[in-house]
């Protein structure tokens, strides 16, 4: 998204870049200080995206969703930071995925020392009334409906809610989402209207795929989010379910910045409004174009739950292992209440020497720094296990993934 005083400069028609943000008295008061010291900070976050954005107000937010919860990510500049926050939020608000799984992280070959930080970390986030959910799905968890303005930080959260739910979130920053937790409020510009939520390039799908598994919409997913960079997508010649459309969203959002997208028919913004996309740059993806990412690069772990899994995909994961022993570490990540509503499948998936962890994921956790490659079906984890795990990456479908696991296909 362009800042509005740099589209100002580069308009000669000029924007209304220079206008400040209306307050409400009451919020007056907030940015005065009379509320204290931390809510008065989070208030001048605020108005500061505001200026930026050229919002003209704020807007009050039914959730917000809060990132830099590992302490892998923030270190120990952003855990003293947010020791030193005093206050309260005020929307319900879940934190993202930590480090660890908070109660097997001894399991997962958690340093003791990085343990107690993380604690640290989420003891500061308690204090500020946020829910220790630790998830990148929330929706799973908390309704969120369509239209509901909110303020979320997770990018594959983010694109969720927009493209599958309709409901209304920038992408926001850490500390941008907790400020507007503790305001309840967020400025009103971007993806918070209606009008900024057109579809700006096309990306026509082409040929068969093996289009009933997620790992494809994660190749997609990755593949467009480098063709449309910032542009709201419009996806033809596609049909997922929700499942998919999260591993779609969740891959755009790691390998461009796409934090909305509409497929024809499906997601509820291109059923209301039926987008005419003939004047829009048409990219197309072939099949062949996403099974050139397919490699049988050797690896030495498997990781499922990026996003966080759904009850189904525990379920579908659980059938493919029946019966069978990993003989390569395999690990599953999900919700913690999402693992508590799907104990069956959870067992069934831990009979095989896999393991299910909560709270964290193969991206934010530093356990999986010790392997050298590590196979996922997600194209969001496709796009940052390199960098942030240090290892080399294979995609495959959730089916090849257990097989590779199991040793029933080359790892
Ligand atoms: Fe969620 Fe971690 Fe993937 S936060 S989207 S599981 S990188």
């Amino acid at each position: 998204m362009q800042p509005c005083r740099l589209a100002a400069k580069q308009s000669s028609a000029g924007h209304p870049g220079s206008e400040p943000v209306h307050l409400l008295p009451e919020e007056e008061r907030v940015l005065a200080g009379e509320y204290g010291e931390t809510r008065q900070k989070m208030m001048e976050i605020l108005v500061a995206l505001g200026k930026v954005f050229c919002a003209d107000r704020l807007v009050p937010i039914r959730s917000a969703q809060v990132s830099g919860a590992s302490y892998k990510t923030i270190g120990e500049a952003g855990l003293e930071w947010l020791s030193g926050l005093d206050a309260r939020v005020s929307v319900p608000t879940v934190l993202n995925p930590v480090g660890m799984d908070r109660a097997a992280w001894r399991e997962m070959g958690i340093s003791s020392a990085f343990a107690r930080k993380q604690e640290e970390v989420i003891a500061a986030y308690s204090r500020l009334g946020i829910r220790l959910e630790c998830t990148c799905t929330p929706y799973y968890i908390y309704q969120t409906r369509f239209g509901d303005h909110i303020a979320w930080s997770e990018s594959s959260a983010v694109s969720y809610a927009n493209s599958v739910i309709g409901a209304r979130t920038n992408r926001e920053g850490g500390p941008g989402a907790l400020a507007s937790a503790i305001i309840g409020k967020t400025p009103e510009y971007g993806l918070h209207l209606v009008g900024e939520r057109r579809p700006q390039v096309h990306i026509s799908v082409e040929g068969e795929g093996p289009h009933e598994d997620i790992a494809f919409y994660g190749a997609l997913g990755y593949l467009a989010g480098k063709l449309a960079g910032n542009r709201i997508p419009f996806f033809s010649g596609i049909r997922p379910r929700r499942d998919r459309l999260k591993a779609l969203g969740a891959a755009m959002a790691a390998s461009g910045a796409v934090a909305l997208y509409h497929v024809d028919g499906i997601t509820p913004e291109a059923r209301i409004f039926s987008y005419d996309v003939t004047d829009l740059e048409n990219i197309p993806v072939t099949a062949r174009d996403i099974a050139a990412l397919w490699s049988d690069i050797t690896v030495d772990a498997v990781a499922l739950g990026c996003p966080h899994c759904s009850p189904e995909e525990l379920s579908v994961i659980a059938g493919l292992l029946s019966g069978k022993r990993v003989k390569i570490p395999l690990y599953v990540f999900s919700a913690r209440k999402v693992i508590e509503v799907s104990r069956d499948a959870v067992a069934s998936i831990e009979r095989s020497g896999a393991r299910v962890y909560a709270d964290t994921c193969m991206v934010v956790s530093p356990a999986m720094e010790q392997f050298g490659a590590i196979m996922v079906n997600s194209g969001k984890a496709f796009s940052y296990v390199p960098d942030m795990c240090g290892a080399a990456v294979r995609i495959g479908t959730t089916e090849e993934c257990i097989a590779v696991a199991t040793g029933s296909q080359g790892a």
